[in-house]
């Protein structure tokens, strides 16, 4: 069953980075009509969660993507799998009603959104055993190494994660900072509840579908290509 974390509690997470950006008045106000009927909402069980969704079947995989930037992934998965079921989940204000905008013009209604830190949105709206698959796509790599602690990938949160996911469910990743990327692989090789997928250890390919975002293409300029990675939840 998830929690509802103190104020105090809630403290703990600090989210570093970006969180308001700047927003035209017609998209403040288009965020503030919209966001609330799109919130993700605390429920018991992955069935309750799913009644969030307005059409489910048996088939239907729940995803959730962890900082989705300006939604550019998000929107594409979504539209790909339109019987599945996602959660988005990102603190950019500007990103949130990106992805906004762009779910309204393809007509997807199988999205929700956490605007929290993903330590949080895991904790208060996601019960155990709820999600399928997780896409973490170019988290912020914190190269110095005293802000290493400010990783999202941490094996707290890989714990959490964990307890979140279905068995056989499947966790993807990406990262263009080379050192990040193997910080990523050694966390989850040793972590008792995931399988790397490749059979001697190391990096996936690119994942089927695959789109290049704005933000990896600014990576690729400058001339670091992106690395994957794609685990079994045991
Ligand atoms: C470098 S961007 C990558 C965006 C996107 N995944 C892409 O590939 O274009 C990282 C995103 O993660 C979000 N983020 C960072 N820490 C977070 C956290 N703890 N919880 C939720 N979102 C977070 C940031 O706001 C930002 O939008």
């Amino acid at each position: 069953m998830p929690i509802t974390l103190t104020p105090e509690e809630r403290r703990r997470f600090k989210t570093h980075g970006r969180k308001k950006g700047f927003l035209k008045a017609k998209d403040a106000e288009h965020l503030s009509e919209n966001l609330p009927g799109l919130t993700v909402k605390q429920s018991a069980n992955r069935i309750e969660l799913l009644k969030q969704f307005e059409k489910v079947s048996t088939t239907t995989k729940l995803w959730l993507e962890i900082g989705f930037g300006n939604g550019e992934y998000l929107a594409h998965l979504a539209a790909l799998n339109p019987d599945d079921c996602f959660i988005g989940v990102d603190v950019f204000q500007e990103g949130v009603s990106a992805l906004l905008r762009r779910l309204e013009r393809q007509n997807s209604s199988n999205v929700r959104v956490g605007v929290d830190n993903a330590n949080i949105v895991l904790l208060e709206k996601i019960p155990f055993n709820s999600l399928d698959r997780v896409v973490i796509n170019f988290p912020d790599p914190w190269p110095k190494k005293r802000h290493h602690k400010r990783r999202l990938i941490q094996s707290e949160f890989l714990d959490l994660l964990a307890q979140r996911m279905i068995s056989g469910g499947k966790i993807s990743l990406a990262t263009d900072w080379a050192e990040y990327s193997e910080w990523m692989l050694e966390h989850l090789e040793v972590h008792k509840e995931f399988k790397n997928t490749i059979a001697n250890g190391g990096f996936a390919p690119q994942p089927d579908n695959w789109l290049i975002t704005s933000f990896q293409k600014k990576g690729q300029k400058a001339g670091r290509p992106a690395r994957h990675l794609l685990f079994d939840r045991r």
